[in-house]
């Protein structure tokens, strides 16, 4: 459990880079290894079967972000929050708020994924359809959500066109063919 002398109040020095800066981790079997990892990028740590990853991943710098991130609440809710053990760590550096998703899955759905455990999911369901644009396979015209006022435009402009069309024919021009061929 966090020691309650841990919790009194100091000053976190801004990271120089744009990393996590890890310095003297103890936790384990761990050296008092000094590691960089760069906010905003995929980081992998790999290596044989008891090296240590577990130990720098969740129990150093995730536990770390975790305690930090429950200290801002105040000490009514913290007893409320699950609180991991203070890491054997002299200091870590630029550490955001932090979730650790582990390899054991307590959901067996072949549905659950990263984004549905942490309901990121929910916020990209809300953000894709917005962001998205649809288009036709036949036409590769842009699909856009039409109004009563932009359907009489189109409608205008057809009737502008088949009339210059017919004039054109008339002339020996090409016959009118419709660009989309799925939309008739
Ligand atoms: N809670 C713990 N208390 C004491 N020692 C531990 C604890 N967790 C891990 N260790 C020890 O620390 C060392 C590193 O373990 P760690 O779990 O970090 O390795 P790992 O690289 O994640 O291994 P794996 O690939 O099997 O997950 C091992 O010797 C392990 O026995
Ligand atoms: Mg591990
Ligand atoms: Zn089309």
């Amino acid at each position: 459990m966090g020691s309650k002398i841990g919790n009194k109040e100091r000053v976190i020095a801004p990271t120089q880079n744009d990393c996590i800066e890890v310095r003297g981790a103890r936790q384990n079997n761990l050296k008092g290894i000094d590691v960089d990892l760069p906010l905003g990028k995929l980081t992998v740590v790999t290596g044989p079967s008891g090296s240590g990853k577990s130990s720098l991943a969740f129990q150093t710098i995730y536990a770390e972000g975790q305690r930090r991130y429950v200290e801002t609440f105040s000490p009514y809710m913290r007893q409320f929050l699950d609180r991991m053990d203070k890491p054997r760590v002299d200091d870590i550096r630029g550490i955001p708020p932090a979730i650790a998703i582990e390899q054991s899955n307590p959901v067996k759905t072949s549905r659950s994924t990263v984004g549905t455990m942490t309901e990121i999911n929910d916020y990209l369901k809300i953000l894709w359809p917005r962001i998205a644009h649809a288009f036709c396979p036949s036409c590769d015209r842009e699909i856009r959500p039409e109004t009563a006022q932009s359907i009489a435009e189109q409608v205008f402009r057809h009737f502008e066109r088949s009339r210059a069309e017919r004039s054109r024919r008339r002339r020996g021009g090409q016959a009118f063919k419709s660009r989309c061929k799925a939309q008739r």
